[in-house]
């Protein structure tokens, strides 16, 4: 089965306040985005790479990936407003002989080869599965409702990356356009649209999300490690 990848990196990333698009934040002068790429031209999975990136960045983000030698980069293209918007502009650049595609946030640059195997190997058991690890804190409504928290134990955090069959999440984004239906995630998107659960695959706890300023800031040595990494592959 062909397996393809989406990496969006098109979010404006307000909450941590850079004033660059999140993605486009670098370390040692490789931005975040191509530190997330590294591990799916890596992996044996992903044939085919699909990089989601805000409107004006495309050719920038080309010839980064041509002088890094990230050759399964295929197409680059521009996003969407919301996350859902930037994943369909993604998944409708695939080719055709591309059956399941691999969903990863650019925000994400630590995820191993590894993971991006087990969650290609769940998609093609169950049509779709997502890295989940479990909850550790103990949850809290910060409102004031009365309601009991949720119980820990039922619950999984959702990571990427999150992969399912091409057909099936094409047919689920037309399904969310027409309703105008939004998900914050895929596994959502597709339980929503077709009732499927999505199989949870053991995810990494330090596949982090880059979210806030001190993740950029508490991250460094390991964002300084990936970088020397990426920058041995220069041309
Ligand atoms: N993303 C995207 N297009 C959007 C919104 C998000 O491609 N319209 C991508 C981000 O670039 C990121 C991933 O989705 O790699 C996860 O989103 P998040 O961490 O929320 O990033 P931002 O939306 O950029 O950050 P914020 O919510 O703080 O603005
Ligand atoms: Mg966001």
């Amino acid at each position: 089965m062909k397996i393809g990848a989406v990496i969006v990196a098109a979010g404006s990333g307000e909450r941590l306040g850079a004033g660059v698009p999140k993605c486009f934040l670098e370390i040692e002068g490789v931005p975040l985005w191509a530190l997330s790429t590294l591990a799916f031209q890596e992996s044996s999975w992903s044939s085919e790479i699909v990089l989601v990136v805000p409107a004006g960045f495309e050719n920038r983000v080309r010839e980064s990936a041509d002088r890094w030698r990230l050759d399964s980069v295929r197409y680059v293209t521009c996003g969407g407003a919301r996350r859902q918007d930037s994943v369909g502009a993604g998944v409708a650049q695939l080719g055709d002989d591309v059956a399941a595609v691999l969903i990863h946030d650019g925000a994400r640059p630590f995820v191993s080869t590894q993971l991006i195997d087990r969650v290609a190997a769940g998609v093609e058991r169950r049509r779709a599965a997502y890295a989940a690890v479990p909850v550790g804190d103990t949850l809290h409504y910060c409102d004031d409702s009365d309601e009991n928290p949720p119980e820990r134990g039922r619950l999984v955090s959702a990571q990427t990356p999150q992969g399912a069959a091409v057909d099936l999440l094409r047919r689920a984004f037309n399904w969310s356009r027409e309703k105008g239906v939004s998900a914050t995630d895929e596994v959502t998107l597709i339980r929503r649209f077709a009732g499927l659960r999505a199989e949870p695959i053991p995810g990494e706890a330090s596949n982090v999300k880059i979210t806030r300023r001190e993740d950029w800031e508490f991250f460094q040595p390991q964002l300084l490690q990936r970088a020397e990494r990426l920058k041995m592959r220069e041309r």
